[in-house]
């Protein structure tokens, strides 16, 4: 179905370099169409170096309500906002920018409220669980402050790089003082929830990212993944008769976050 793009329609961008993957200026569409809001969303290559002009001159654009941020620009864009929510600040990037009416700019983590919101779509809620994560990437660090935020019990978080589950770990418990925040690796069997957010599993053969090889029906398996909707780990959470959470949970939920947002 097109998309009649006039000059009532609300605009938004997803700045990125490079731009040939970028799917979710199309997932914004979809999600505006299916709710019926005039609203077109198009990808926009920015270079890094360009990316101070680009925001001076999204400012001035009366009928754009917000924008995306995707590779590389993620922590570059914090110093070009006029507020960054203490979510965002904490977790060190903003995904998604609201321009107000009178042109001030608004960055928040979007991925962290969404995968909150998308576990609680599937009735899953975090407060009191001890979780297992794996993976300390950009996604791992808005997965991390969402969960310690949320309320469990205890979080372990793995990565291929040590180091920077550690730096995670230190960060999450400094700020969330009640939780128990370690870093290292545990056996999934002794966790309510295990969350995957390396991007292992995008691929056919990639490694497992844990091993979910004596978990009962008890623990719940969420694999950020969107692609595969269901990977491999979540097949053999499923095998063992565990729940499983797909990538699209979290996707879907930051669509209405982002509709949210922008209504604010
Ligand atoms: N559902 C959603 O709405 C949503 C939102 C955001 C992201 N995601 C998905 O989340 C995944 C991660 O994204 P990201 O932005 O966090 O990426 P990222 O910043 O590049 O982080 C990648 C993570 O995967 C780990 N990793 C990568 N290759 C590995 C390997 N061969 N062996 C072990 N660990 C490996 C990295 O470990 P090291 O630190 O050791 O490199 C790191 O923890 C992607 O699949 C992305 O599509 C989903």
């Amino acid at each position: 179905m097109s998309v009649e793009i006039t000059g009532k329609s609300k605009i938004m961008f997803v700045l990125a370099d490079p731009v040939d993957h970028v799917r979710a200026s199309a997932v914004i569409n979809a999600h505006f169409r299916a709710i019926g809001e005039d609203v077109a969303t198009s990808p926009l290559h920015v270079l890094p170096e360009d990316l101070p002009a680009v925001v001076g001159a999204i400012r001035r654009m009366g009928n754009v309500v917000g924008f995306g941020v995707t590779i590389p620009h993620k922590v570059a864009i914090m110093s070009h906002l006029d507020l960054v929510t203490s979510g965002a600040e904490a977790i060190g990037a903003v995904n998604f920018v609201k321009r107000t009416a009178e042109g001030r700019l608004i960055g928040d983590n979007l991925d962290a409220s969404g995968f909150i919101a998308g576990l609680a779509s599937h009735r899953c809620a975090v407060g009191g669980k001890r979780v297992l994560q794996a993976g300390a990437g950009g996604a791992g660090r808005a997965t991390a402050f969402a969960i310690a935020a949320a309320g469990a019990a205890e979080l372990v978080i793995s990565n291929r790089d040590e180091a920077k589950a550690r730096a995670l770990a230190e960060c999450v418990a400094a700020r969330h003082p009640t939780v128990n925040v370690l870093a290292g690796t545990a056996p999934a069997e002794d966790f309510d929830l295990v969350v995957n957010t390396t991007s292992l599993g995008m691929k056919a053969g990639d490694a497992l990212p844990v091993d979910l090889s004596r978990i009962g029906p008890q623990t719940t398996v969420c694999d950020i993944i969107v692609n595969p909707a269901v990977t491999e780990l979540m097949a053999l959470a499923a095998a063992r008769g565990a729940r499983t959470i797909g990538g699209k949970a979290m996707l879907d939920e930051q669509m209405t976050l982002v509709a949210e947002f922008i209504r604010r």
